[in-house]
């Protein structure tokens, strides 16, 4: 992951490109319940002074987050899932009637995967990305754009050029298990 951006625009079209290509990450049901808040340009600005306060932002550990042209937040609709469990196909899994009938919540799931798909288009185009939390600030950014209230925010991926010096989360720093390690059994 990047959290240190250069102050260069991605190419026109490029951020729709990553979400169409979104369209085609596997999801329960084929549910249409993922959307996308796609921000460049000042909107960017709009983000972060809804998420950063003027004065946290004075202390905030990565100034060079603040720098990335594009930003894409990622949100699920529960409810979507629910009406498409209560189709006809599905209705037999007893899934449309409430959230808590879901022993795994599929639009986290999917939610996931949609992000991942966006990530890995980035990546592939040798762009930098971060997937970052939107915690405490959900409710402010959905004020802010106009989300629907029946959306839940699944995170927000920042995608730009890396710049060349890269301040470390302390995350990065924990090493990755070998896969034997992974195996059960
Ligand atoms: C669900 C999720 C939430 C994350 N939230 C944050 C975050 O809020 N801030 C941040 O700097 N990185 C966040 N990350 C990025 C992780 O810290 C990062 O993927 C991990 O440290 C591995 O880093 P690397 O991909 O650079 O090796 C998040 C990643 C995931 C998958």
């Amino acid at each position: 992951m990047v959290r240190d951006f250069q102050e260069r625009r991605l190419k026109e079209g490029v951020a729709e490109q990553l979400i169409d290509a979104a369209r085609y990450a596997p999801r329960a049901g084929n549910t249409e319940g993922i959307r996308y808040l796609l921000l460049e340009g000042d909107n960017v600005g709009d983000y972060w002074d809804a998420t950063l306060a003027k004065d946290v932002r004075r202390e905030f550990p990565w100034p060079g987050l603040l720098k990335a042209p594009t930003l894409i937040v990622v949100w699920v609709s529960p409810p979507q899932y629910l009406s498409r469990y209560q189709e006809a196909d599905k209705e037999r899994s007893g899934l449309g009637d409430n959230e808590s009938s879901w022993s795994t919540p599929y639009w986290w799931v999917d939610g996931g995967m949609a992000s991942m798909s966006i990530l890995l288009g980035a990546e592939s185009q040798n762009l930098g990305t971060l997937f970052f939390g939107l915690f405490e600030h959900e409710s402010a950014v959905k004020s802010k754009f106009n989300i629907p209230d029946e959306f839940r925010a699944i995170g927000t991926i920042a995608i730009g050029y890396a710049a060349e010096e890269q301040r470390k989360s302390k995350s990065t720093l924990r090493d990755r298990l070998p896969v034997e390690s992974l195996l059960f059994g």
